[in-house]
């Protein structure tokens, strides 16, 4: 088996240029999925690809650019275009709960839609190959059921790798005790296609899925933010601690009402005076 991959999750709001390259400096990653590009109805340039792009491409890791919308044909040019940009492959977002988002009949929506999510699967992985092209989607719109289908469904329509976050989009963040159940029916489900499992994951969970569930790693989005070296002691090394984190944030420019976004995130609340920077943080 090859090495686990542990990803941070994408967090569209969070992954600010400041938030990017602070992670780039700090080594907090070896791998990066954009947080979602949206495609309403025209093709951004090559220029506009490039700039999104360059805070994570200046590490020099590889780049997974997530693309949301519910336009087959435009998010297979965009596809395209964002690999012509310098992306190293893309994701397709099918699992955004944010009520905007799925008003829009985009994300989460789209589970709703599955012929139209299985288009626009098969036109993108035409374009961009069967390798390069992911999904990242929920257990279901309504309910968990809807899986079978629609993981068989995401498969045949050219899917290579899966992103799966276990609650249905009306479930948005509410517990789930049926968790592992339902990663083990997708694992079940996925043949020899690899799966990244995300939701909820501590440190000690993540390091023991692949060995527990067979999946080919775990992908980290609000436990990465409190813990910002969960990811580099996932892969052996040595840690970073969210103070630390917290200060090179601040270096490099991070302000105003994204600091206090950042707070919360990091340190589970809105203000309060932030501890001295330990340089030797872990
Ligand atoms: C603030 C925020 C923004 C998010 N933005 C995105 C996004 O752009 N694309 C996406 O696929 N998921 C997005 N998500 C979902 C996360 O990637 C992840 O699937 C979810 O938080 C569950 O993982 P966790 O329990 O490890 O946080 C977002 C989540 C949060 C909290």
């Amino acid at each position: 088996m090859s090495e686990p991959e542990f990803w941070p999750a994408p967090m569209d709001g969070v992954f600010t240029e400041v938030f990017i390259r602070s992670v780039n400096e700090l080594e907090l990653t070896d791998r990066w999925m954009t947080s979602f590009f949206r495609l309403s109805d025209t093709l951004p340039r090559e220029k506009l690809c490039r700039e999104f792009l360059a805070p994570y491409a200046s590490s020099g890791l590889p780049v997974c650019v997530q693309l949301m919308g519910r336009d087959p044909e435009l998010l297979a040019a965009g596809a395209l275009r964002m690999l012509e940009a310098g992306g190293a492959s893309i994701d397709l977002n099918f699992g955004c709960p944010v009520p905007r988002v799925v008003r829009g009949g985009a994300g989460g929506a789209l589970l709703r839609e599955r012929e139209l999510m299985y288009r626009i699967t098969e036109k993108t992985a035409a374009v961009a190959g069967k390798e390069k092209v992911s999904v990242k989607f929920r257990c279901g719109f309504a309910s968990p059921d809807e899986l079978e289908e629609t993981a068989k469904g995401l498969l045949a329509a050219g899917a290579g790798k899966l992103f799966f976050h276990h609650r249905t989009v009306k479930e948005l963040y509410a517990p789930v005790p049926e968790r592992t159940d339902r990663f083990r029916r997708l694992l079940g489900l996925a043949g020899d296609t690899p799966v990244i499992l995300n939701g909820d994951f501590t440190f000690e969970e993540a390091a023991s899925a692949p060995e527990r569930f067979g999946c080919a790693g775990v992908m980290l989005g609000r436990n990465f933010l409190r813990s910002p070296g969960i990811l580099r002691r996932l892969r052996g090394l040595p840690g970073c601690s969210p103070e630390r984190f917290f200060h090179t944030l601040v270096r490099n420019g991070l302000g105003g009402e994204a600091l206090k976004g950042m707070k919360r995130w990091i340190f589970g609340a809105w203000d309060f005076p932030v501890p001295p920077e330990d340089p030797h943080g872990q």
